[in-house]
């Protein structure tokens, strides 16, 4: 738009510019040549009259006579030039000024037409030529007009169009500018609620806008779809809280049925004995699958309860980690923790059930493709606008390692979506995981304000990293507290 507006300014003003340059050249050319030609044409008849009389009394010699005429004829205008030709010479009134100055072209119609006319430049400036045959005594009179005030006149005139047409085109420039500011600004309220919509907040809506009837068109419009889109969104996100609910009584009294079976599963039959096994293994993951999907689709109908605690990054890891390890089959060796000495007076604010899980998760996960957790960094993170406490914001970084295949480039994004099994899973033999268990971290640490990635460890291996908001406590804060407890 600023490009087309701009454009524009610059077409028209060299068009006009052009039309007005071509006018008053055209005017002021043709004012000068008609005062020229009346003037030549009255100081020829001068000449002539002086010639005649001459020839009639022949008192002194011609050239004195004609000399003497071309001075009076120049004397009438302080600019001007004549010349005389008589008798086969050429006469001047000044000598710096003689035939020679002429261009060729003029006297060569000179010995042609009755009179001419010719406007050119020589080494004095612009002039204007004027040429008359005067029959009676086959002489030709040419008077010269420098004409340099008048090409001043249009170089000066040139000149303010030439600034006429920037200045006409930046201002076109601006306006196409503040133009396209103007009618694109609803699209940018448009975009701005269409990211806040994207990012999760369904609430959001744009604001109406009754004066323009177009817009109102559009904002209405456009509410409506993300009304109907969070309807559709909240009633599928029940849906699946609503069945995984009630999955849940069905299931846990045949978890409790098999147990009770297990028990006498000395009395069985060997091949009745593996089936038990079977069905037990399996009714177990469909358990879990089922706490999973219900505690993802509680965050998706905004009905997860989050209970923080202030806690220390440190203390927090170390305990999370033991919980982790207790619930693990088969925990392997200890991870080597290490935490940054700087985050001493750091806190986070976390619910310690849901900051458990993630680690279990994460531990699980380690323990399953990549032969264990080798070490747990707990570092200083970027500083963050928002604390969420007093004192400055910061931020904690968590992150679990391994020794196993890493996790691939292109699946490092998708691990965290629901249901997704990498390759690594399949490696390992399907069926043992349901693919939830990233999408669950992801969901935890987004309740609690913070984000998660997967990358490559140093020397290889998988490397997933929790980041959490925190804040620096105050100094008179007792720093040596122990936590109160832990779930
Ligand atoms: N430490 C790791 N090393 C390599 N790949 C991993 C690691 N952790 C996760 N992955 C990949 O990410 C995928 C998703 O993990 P996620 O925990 O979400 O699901 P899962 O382990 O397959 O199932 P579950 O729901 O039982 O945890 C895994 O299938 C695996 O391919
Ligand atoms: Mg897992």
């Amino acid at each position: 738009m600023t490009v087309t507006f701009a454009l524009g300014a610059l077409i028209l003003s060299v068009l006009m510019g052009t039309i007005s340059y071509l006018t008053t050249r055209h005017f002021l050319v043709g004012e000068r040549e008609t005062t020229s030609i009346n003037l030549a044409f009255k100081n020829a008849a001068q000449v002539q009259e002086d010639i005649v009389l001459h020839q009639q009394n022949k008192t002194k010699p011609i050239k004195t006579t004609i000399v003497s005429a071309l001075s009076t004829a120049d004397s009438g205008t302080a600019t001007a030039h004549s010349l005389l030709r008589y008798g086969g010479a050429w006469y001047v009134a000044t000598l710096s000024y003689d035939e020679n100055a002429l261009p060729p072209s003029l006297l060569r119609a000179l010995g042609t037409d009755a009179a001419t006319t010719q406007t050119f430049v020589n080494a004095t400036g612009a002039q204007i030529a004027v040429g008359v045959q005067i029959h009676p005594i086959h002489a030709v009179y040419v008077e010269v007009f420098t004409i340099s005030d008048l090409a001043h006149t249009l170089r000066v005139l040139l000149l303010a169009l030439v600034s006429a047409g920037l200045v006409t085109t930046v201002f076109g420039a601006a306006l196409g500018r503040w133009a396209s500011g103007r009618s694109l600004s609803p699209l940018t309220g448009v975009s701005r609620v269409a990211v806040a919509i994207a990012g999760g907040e369904l609430g959001t809506r744009l604001a109406a806008a009754p004066a323009d009837p177009d817009l109102a068109a559009l904002t209405t419009s456009f509410n409506r779809m993300v009304d109907q889109l969070q309807e559709r969104i909240e009633r599928e996100a029940r849906f699946t809280s609503d069945v995984s609910h009630e999955l849940r009584s069905p299931l846990t009294t045949l978890a409790a049925s098999l147990e009770v079976l297990e028990h006498q599963s000395a009395e069985l039959a060997p091949s009745s004995r593996r089936a038990l096994e079977l069905l037990a293994a399996d009714v177990r993951r469909f358990q879990r699958m089922v706490g999973d999907l219900l505690e993802i689709s509680r965050s998706d109908t905004g009905s997860a309860d989050v209970s923080l605690e202030e806690v220390r990054p440190g203390e927090l890891v170390r305990r999370a980690i033991a919980a982790a390890r207790r619930s693990l089959p088969d925990p392997g060796a200890e991870p080597a923790i290490w935490v940054d000495p700087e985050l001493e007076r750091v806190r986070l604010s976390v619910d310690k059930r849901r900051f458990e899980r993630v680690m279990t998760n994460l531990m699980e996960n380690a323990a399953h493709y990549g032969g264990g957790a080798t070490s747990v960094r707990v570092d200083r993170g970027p500083a963050s606008g928002d604390g969420g406490g007093t004192g400055a914001g910061t931020s904690v970084r968590i992150s679990v390692e391994d020794r196993g295949p890493g996790v691939p480039e292109v699946e490092r994004a998708r691990v965290f979506e629901r249901f997704y099994r990498g390759h690594a899973a399949f490696q390992r033999g399907a069926g043992t995981g349901t693919g939830l268990g990233l999408a669950l971290v992801a969901e935890h640490v987004r309740l609690h304000g913070g984000r998660v990635w997967a990358d490559e460890a140093e020397g290889g291996g998988a490397r997933f990293t929790i980041e959490l908001p925190g804040h620096v406590a105050d100094e008179d804060e007792d720093a040596t507290a122990p936590m109160a407890r832990w779930p």
